[in-house]
């Protein structure tokens, strides 16, 4: 395991201004969000629109590596030149999602386990081969009445673990992802709890698999009400508790934190991280930026509507959504950058 460049890697997709786009919805995912939209599900449709992202011109100003699935980083352009040659050749380093979706846990009604974990070594050196440096693997966890339960948190955790010493040992960075979801009418405090005991599970379990801390990513929810619940928190509550949590359960040697945006609305995601690096900046050990799908893609999907007269305004949309983005991570975000020209 060559350490060192891993950790060589984590460091560039943490860098400066920049962030992760996630592009890796899976094939179920995108149609779903296409459908919503009245656009083709189709292979030929969800490459088109990849291609639109992959194309739009200057996202490699603010974007550090980009997340694929299986079937688009096999995919290519109009033109037959594959979608990760182009990321390359803007710098944007490639990634892929390498977890095969998460299932129902036998014997936890309402709780998830994450499958992928046959055969993952040898998907791995295929994945590395194709030019993928770092890999990502999402775990699902759900608030409600009796859950989640300490055993769905274990597995989460044991699963991620081992998925992130697979990473490691085929040379890809391991973005570990365990995601509270919003889902439910929970309160704030009550994602803190259990925010704060899956993290400390997931940091338990990689100490436990010797996976190298510096050589990780890691992709939280931030601390959030559930999104049924009448709590309207301001952005001084969402940065304290967000920031506190890491504080207590996420070592300094972990590179960076990149968050998912788990269904916010895009801007507020923007304002969120922006609160958090103006109020904590200069007390974080690690770097704090975002890994966002919907938060960044959402405008652009609604805008192009799987019409080719659209590709432009949806470019233009992504790339301003990723310089939002980016603004927050230097803490310069401001809500003019919404209506200034774009
Ligand atoms: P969202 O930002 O839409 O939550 O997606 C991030 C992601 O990668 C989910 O796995």
């Amino acid at each position: 395991m060559d350490t060192s460049t891993l950790k060589t890697i984590a460091y560039q997709l943490m860098q400066g201004n920049k962030g992760l786009l996630a592009m890796d919805e899976s094939t179920a995912t995108c149609n779903k969000r296409f459908q919503e939209l009245g656009i083709p599900q189709t292979e030929e449709y969800r490459r088109k629109y990849r291609d639109l992202i992959v194309n739009a011109p200057g996202l490699e100003e603010y974007i550090s590596g980009a997340i694929l699935f299986d079937e688009t980083i096999k995919q290519s352009t109009a033109d037959g030149t594959l979608f990760i040659d182009i990321l390359k050749h803007k710098g944007i380093i490639p990634g892929i999602k390498v977890d095969e979706g998460a299932i129902p846990m036998a014997g936890f009604p309402g709780e998830k386990i994450t499958e992928g974990l046959d055969g993952l070594g040898d998907r791995l050196k295929n994945y590395y081969k194709m030019g993928a440096r770092f890999a990502k693997w999402r775990a699902v966890i759900t608030i409600g009445a009796d859950i989640p339960s300490p055993t769905c948190i274990k597995a989460n955790a044991y699963t991620l673990a081992r998925y992130a010493m697979f990473c490691q040992e085929a040379g890809l960075v391991p973005i570990v992802e365990p995601e509270v979801v919003m889902d439910g009418d929970h309160s704030l405090q009550k994602c803190a709890e259990v925010t704060t005991e899956v993290i400390h599970a997931l940091f338990n379990a990689l100490y436990q698999h010797r996976v190298d801390l510096e050589g990780i990513i890691l992709k939280p929810n931030m601390i959030l009400p559930g999104e049924n619940s009448p709590e309207k928190p301001g952005l001084d509550e969402v940065a304290e508790a967000t920031i506190k949590c890491f504080l207590k359960t996420v070592p300094a040697s972990v590179p960076g934190i990149a968050f998912l945006s788990g269904g916010q609305q895009a801007a507020l995601a923007s304002e969120r991280l922006n609160r958090m690096h103006t109020r904590f900046g200069d007390v974080m050990p690690w770097v704090l930026t975002f890994s966002f799908s919907r938060a960044i893609q959402q405008p652009a999907l609604e805008l192009w509507k799987g019409n080719d007269d659209n590709i432009v305004a949806a470019q233009r949309a992504l790339v301003h959504r990723a310089a939002c983005n980016s603004a927050a991570k230097m803490g310069v975000y401001s809500a003019d950058m919404e209506t200034g020209p774009q």
